[in-house]
């Protein structure tokens, strides 16, 4: 296809902003039904055991209180599901309330409904649960802990030549271990569901990122047809990744509307948000690597393992992708899984680049110091424009490129060759870089165009805007192939009962959703063409297949039940990827250990950009939350209990403003005819990767000291006071 012509590739700002910033927009929570009851959570406060017993029947009596459900009067309403990991929709397999059995700290034991919010909080904080607690296990270092072979998406492993023997007989080998922790995704907006009974229908005002699949969950949970159910959420405030699978509050909401026959209302706390949802899992990498003098890579065996739920199996095999990445002929991959009691794990943005990349870009840079060797220079001599392991070509891969324009914004040639050896009154100086990638993903999509007039156009499909631009986007998409205005294009939303697309992750869906809206239009043209008096409104609706994916149907019946079908990354014929580049500069306080970034920059090649300005507040971003999964956020667990003890924004260190200096965003320009009809990658998530690997490169390059366990901590760098992290 021609490119598309403008609007779109023009920065213009998002059509919905007026409607966000007044107040207009309206999120999950904003919905009011009239005579809605509200509900409140109960969580369980030990991580294994049981409860002995639960005295529902003190609060229940209590003015304005409706409803109580446990486990003692709600065991079999909510019928199994599956969970994310086994392809199903539910962030948890175990359904909610079913026993007396404990599997995690924060599980939900209780939900009260009353009057207001306000009675129920006062009544579900008087609930005596007794329990029988079990020692649980916290996390990979504790007693209990199990590795099992993973259960993974990617493959979970690889293996090309002999890694083992090639590193041994290698000039220069390194032997690292490398650990990143537990992280929680916090949208702004809090999770949340609204429930209302309308006749024998449920409808379901709930922030997602894909309404069917919290459609089809529910009629499963719930054992209805899911045509009697639909989920709707024109704005989400956030998600990045927590609201994919559908959680076990939703189904229980939706049982108390019915039970009481009035809408039921219920607001996450904060706190809650911790645990009723997924969360990014710790990870652990042993990675051997090895070169040659000249700096060709010999070897790259990677080692992983990755905490999950004792009941529910999920692990990321982020090394199904980052070990492709460089041109290497003996490799190998393993991945475990790390079995403890704690909540389910899942997608955090940039779920299994984010953590392998801080691996393999770590020891990388320590490969290029151990070689003495510029860390550019290292990734140039080892760049491929095929798969490392299966010989596949990438459909354009444009690394170096991002890394020649970034070095030059970034002013690289200033780094001192030797760590520890820029000074400027008591701050140390590094600079320190790494590559980013991530897989160009795309999945089918159905899609209804309609010319309501001449010159007006509604477009009409099924993918939320979670912050990403879609309704911008989507707005220019028709407005360039039906040559019009972009405020005469109007495009709806975030609801089930729209055409179907694939859920918003995995940085699929403005590829995905422009290319489907592109086609449809198109077809649009070519009826008006063929129509001598065209009579409005004039509809159109296509079904796009994605290249690959699905099968012979092209996904399409999987797609309309929710169940991801997105492809990208390593496919058949070739691999997808966008590629980018991150630096960072780093000043380290001498005497404190503080650490502070005042630059960042990275170039980032996503194939034809939608729009610069929404793509750049994408990848933008994401180098912040990266800078912060290296420097700040944390989900510690208590490890007598198993439960976080930082689980709110007070003490789970998110980046703030004062935390964000200059942050530079390149676009690297880059055509690929073979990708996509439009020649799109996604840019929602490779900005967060190699962030947290170019920070401790950094660290490195100003200090000399090596930190290989993320977040960085001041006490890691106190080498000069002899002060040492116990
Ligand atoms: Mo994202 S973690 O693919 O929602």
């Amino acid at each position: 296809m021609t490119p598309l012509a403008a609007p779109f590739g023009q920065a213009l700002p998002r059509v919905d902003g007026p409607d966000k910033v007044t107040g207009r927009a309206l999120y999950g929570a904003d919905h009011q039904p009239a005579g809605a009851a509200h509900a409140w959570l109960v969580s369980s406060p030990i991580a294994r055991g049981r409860i002995r017993a639960i005295d529902s029947a003190a609060i229940a009596a209590r003015p304005g209180v409706l409803l109580v459900l446990t486990h003692e009067n709600a065991s079999g309403l909510v019928h199994e599901a599956k969970s994310v990991a086994g392809r199903g929709h539910l962030t948890f397999s175990r359904p909610p309330l079913a026993s007396d059995e404990i599997f995690f700290a924060g599980q939900i034991v209780a939900v009260v409904v009353a009057e207001s919010a306000e009675i129920a909080r006062d009544a579900a904080g008087s609930l005596r649960v007794e329990y029988a607690p079990q020692a649980a296990t916290a996390g990979m270092d504790d007693p209990g802990a199990s590795v099992v072979p993973a259960q993974a998406l990617g493959e979970t492993h690889l293996s090309r030549g002999d890694a083992e023997a090639a590193w041994k007989a290698a000039a220069v080998q390194l032997h690292l271990r490398y650990d990143t922790p537990a992280q929680h995704h916090n949208p702004l907006e809090l999770f949340q569901a609204t429930c209302e009974w309308q006749g024998d229908r449920l409808v379901v005002w709930e922030s997602s990122q894909n309404t069917r699949a919290y459609q089809h969950g529910l009629a499963t949970q719930l054992g209805i047809a899911p045509e009697r159910i639909s989920v709707h959420c024109p704005f989400v405030g956030g998600a990045f990744g927590s609201r994919g699978p559908l959680a076990h509050y939703t189904a229980l909401i939706a049982l108390a509307a019915r039970q009481l026959q009035r809408p039921v209302k219920l607001v996450v706390t904060r706190q809650q948000g911790f645990t009723v949802r997924t969360f990014r899992a710790e990870t652990r990498h042993d990675v051997r690597i090895a070169a040659s003098r000249d700096g060709t890579l010999q070897a790259l065996a990677h080692e992983s393992w990755e905490l999950t739920s004792r009941v529910d199996h999920f692990a990321l095999a982020g090394s199904d992708s980052t070990a492709r990445l460089y041109a290497c002929r003996n490799i190998r991959t393993q991945v475990h899984n790390v079995l403890a009691d704690r909540q389910m794990p899942g997608f955090m943005r940039a779920p299994p680049e984010l953590p392998y990349l801080f691996a393999l870009e770590s020891a990388m840079d320590e490969l290029a110091q151990a070689l003495a060797l510029d860390p550019i220079e290292l990734r140039r001599r080892n760049d491929t424009q095929v798969d490392a392991v299966e010989g596949k070509p990438y459909t354009s891969r444009s690394l170096m490129p991002c890394f020649d324009l970034a070095a030059q914004a970034f002013g690289w040639s200033r780094r001192p060759a030797q760590p520890g050896q820029w000074r400027e009154g008591d701050w140390r100086i590094g600079f320190g870089c790494a590559s980013a990638l991530y897989p160009a993903k795309m999945g089918p999509a159905e899609c209804r165009v309609t010319l309501l007039a001449a010159d007006r156009a509604r477009v009409e499909i099924g993918s939320n805007d979670i912050g990403n631009g879609s309704y911008t986007i989507l707005a220019q998409t028709a407005a360039a192939v039906l040559d019009l205005p972009v405020d005469h294009v109007e495009v709806v939303l975030g609801s089930s009962e729209l055409p179907a697309a694939p859920l918003t992750a995995g940085s699929n869906s403005a590829t995905t959703t422009c290319n489907a809206v592109a086609h449809a239009c198109q077809e649009m043209k070519r009826r008006l063409q063929a129509t001598a008096a065209a009579s409005y409104p004039l509809t159109v609706d296509i079904a796009h297949r994605a290249e690959g994916v699905g099968g012979e149907d092209g996904g399409f019946a999987l797609l309309r039940k929710g169940v991801p079908v997105i492809g990208g990354g390593v496919m058949e014929k070739h691999l997808a990827y966008a590629f980018g580049a991150q630096f960072a500069e780093v000043r380290v306080h001498a005497v404190t250990g503080e650490i502070r970034v005042p630059r960042l920059v990275g170039a980032f090649a996503c194939g034809r950009i939608a729009n610069p300005l929404t793509a750049r507040s994408q990848l933008m971003a994401g180098q912040i939350w990266g800078m912060a999964s290296a420097l700040l956020e944390a989900s510690e667990v208590d490890h007598r209990d198993a439960h976080y003890v930082n689980a709110d924004l007070a003490e789970y260190l998110v980046a703030t403003c004062g935390d964000v200096a200059e942050v530079t965003t390149l676009l690297v320009p880059e055509e690929d005819p073979h990708i996509n009809p439009l020649g799109m990658k996604g840019a929602g998530e490779i900005g967060a990767t190699g962030v947290n690997a170019a920070i401790a490169n950094a660290v490195f390059n100003a200090t000399g000291v090596r930190v290989r366990r993320l977040p960085i901590r001041l006490d890691d760098l106190l080498h000069d006071q002899g002060l040492n992290r116990p």
